[in-house]
């Protein structure tokens, strides 16, 4: 359930309060004697999260330090606000106002940001959905210092990150690459950027070899969505283009994917496209002065008596030809494509994101997201500081070229795989190979998905990314 956010002048003393103070705020202007006692015992202790039940109305405090490192506060912040979200609804309270005590009000954004992200839920597919339906819908800011626009992007961010995670969490039997793109088009309405979709005729005549072959063990077509926010004030003249990989089932086609624990969760094989939806819905909901491209390649990935199969020879959209040892290896495939397409812009940067390889999610787990590119060091510094932001971490793997050496074929131009060595890399020198243009490679592999709660990030699909080069595109120009 979304929340919404307002903003109130003054704390209706009936309703539930969450308040977020400093060790040595003035308690008693707010509680009394007894009250006052108890939350000066709980810091003594060293206990920062307090929960005082003033018959029905329900009071959270959260103590910080103010000296931290502002960035892990935030975290810590957003964090804090699951927990009280989770007492909330569980008393089947509909709103809660937030204020900050003695301490600027720039603390409240994080606490609404996990706030918000922790009340989602996938409840679609239950008999009973109504009844589990979180019950928290308001949320008050007391504060005259926030800046409207920063609650607005808050609010459009996790309407984003909803939408992305929805996506994530359905079904292939629902999800498919053309359903998906009637996703698309239901939230691009919404959203006012410029939709074009190719099928597959269409991707046919342009021979976008990769996503083709991909496509063979399918009874269902491809899709090639093209999203377009070129808004007259934008301050880039070329655009940022951002590439989305969209498998939305990943069986491993012939070279088949073991089941237990490696197949079981691939309907999150799209999550890259998710984020690239989610995120052209929220920079051109919140009118970001930037020109952004989004290009999302699409198909399941499964076994067939038509199948591309190893040792396949594939000609791919820009010529290239490669050739396939093991079609697991089908996102850097689709991915391509759509890379090689992307050429036509003319593009500032390119930024692709995907859930691509084992090798990136046991390297850094859910901790963070892998990053490689021949991009200028300066976009990396970007990155990394939005990452650091955002919390949604990044972690740079080196992108030196004798990993491409691995990619060598004996019979076409490349090889889907490399080997043993650099599996992450190799599958990021792949794509390099189908690029003209500063290039930055994002794996979400470890953080897409996640099989137990996260905090804020839940359980499913994450929505990973989204915050991350929200961000990183907001403050590039
Ligand atoms: N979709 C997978 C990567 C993946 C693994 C994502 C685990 C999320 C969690 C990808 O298509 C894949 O199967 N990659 C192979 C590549 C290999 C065959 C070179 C892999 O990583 O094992
Ligand atoms: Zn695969
Ligand atoms: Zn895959």
């Amino acid at each position: 359930m979304q929340i919404k956010l307002l903003q109130e002048k003054k704390v209706d003393s009936n309703e539930n309060l969450i308040i977020i103070a400093k060790r040595d705020s003035k308690f008693s202007d707010f509680f009394n004697e007894k009250e006052t006692k108890y939350i000066l015992q709980k810091i003594e202790r060293e206990e920062y999260s307090m929960l005082l039940n003033q018959y029905d109305r329900l009071v959270f405090i959260e103590v910080v330090d103010v000296e931290e490192e502002i960035y892990k506060l935030n975290e810590k912040l957003r964090k804090a606000a699951v927990s009280s979200g989770k007492v909330l609804n569980k008393n089947k309270k509909a709103t809660v106002f937030l204020q900050a005590v003695d301490i600027s009000a720039s603390f409240l954004l994080p606490y609404a940001e996990g706030l918000l992200l922790s009340n989602y839920q996938f409840n679609k597919y239950f008999k009973e959905k109504e009844k589990k339906n979180n019950t928290l819908k308001k949320l008050k800011l007391v504060s005259e210092e926030l800046d409207i626009n920063q609650l607005n992007t808050l609010s459009v961010l996790a309407e984003a990150i909803y939408f992305a995670r929805n996506l994530i969490n359905e079904p292939v039997i629902y999800l498919t690459a053309e359903q998906l793109v009637k996703e698309i088009k239901e939230k691009q309405k919404e959203a006012g950027y410029k939709l074009t979709v190719f099928d597959k005729k269409k991707i046919e005549a342009l021979k976008m070899g990769g996503l083709l072959a991909v496509n063979k063990g399918s009874i269902d077509p491809p899709s090639f969505s093209i999203l377009e926010w070129q808004p007259e004030n934008a301050k880039n003249d070329k655009p940022v283009v951002l590439v989305g990989k969209g498998i939305v089932f990943d069986t491993g086609g012939l070279s088949l994917k073991p089941t237990a624990d490696s197949m079981d969760y691939m309907k999150s094989d799209m999550s890259g496209a998710a984020a690239v939806a989610g995120l052209m819905y929220a920079i051109a909901k919140a009118k970001l002065p930037v020109k952004v491209i989004g290009l999302i390649p699409s198909t399941d990935n499964r076994p067939d008596g038509n199948a591309y199969t190893p040792g396949d020879v594939i000609k791919m959209y820009d010529g290239t030809t490669v050739e396939v040892l093991n079609t697991d290896a089908e996102g850097r495939m689709i991915l391509a494509d759509a890379l090689s397409y992307a050429k036509q812009y003319n593009p500032d940067l390119v930024v692709d994101i995907a859930t691509l390889t084992g090798a990136a999610a046991y390297s850094i787990g859910k901790y963070g997201i892998v990053a490689m590119g021949n991009a200028d060091p300066s976009y990396f510094e970007k990155l990394k500081n939005s990452g650091n932001k955002t919390y949604e971490r990044i972690a740079e793997f080196p992108f030196w070229e004798e990993y491409k050496e691995l990619l060598k074929s004996d019979i076409a131009d490349l090889k889907n795989i490399g080997g043993r060595v650099g599996g992450a890399i190799t599958a990021g020198k792949f794509l390099e190979h189908f690029t003209d243009y500063p290039y930055i490679h994002l794996d979400i592999a470890g953080a897409a998905f996640v099989k137990t709660e996260d905090s804020y990030r839940g359980k499913g699909g994450t929505g990973a990314g989204i915050r991350l080069l929200f961000d990183f595109i907001k403050n590039l120009y």
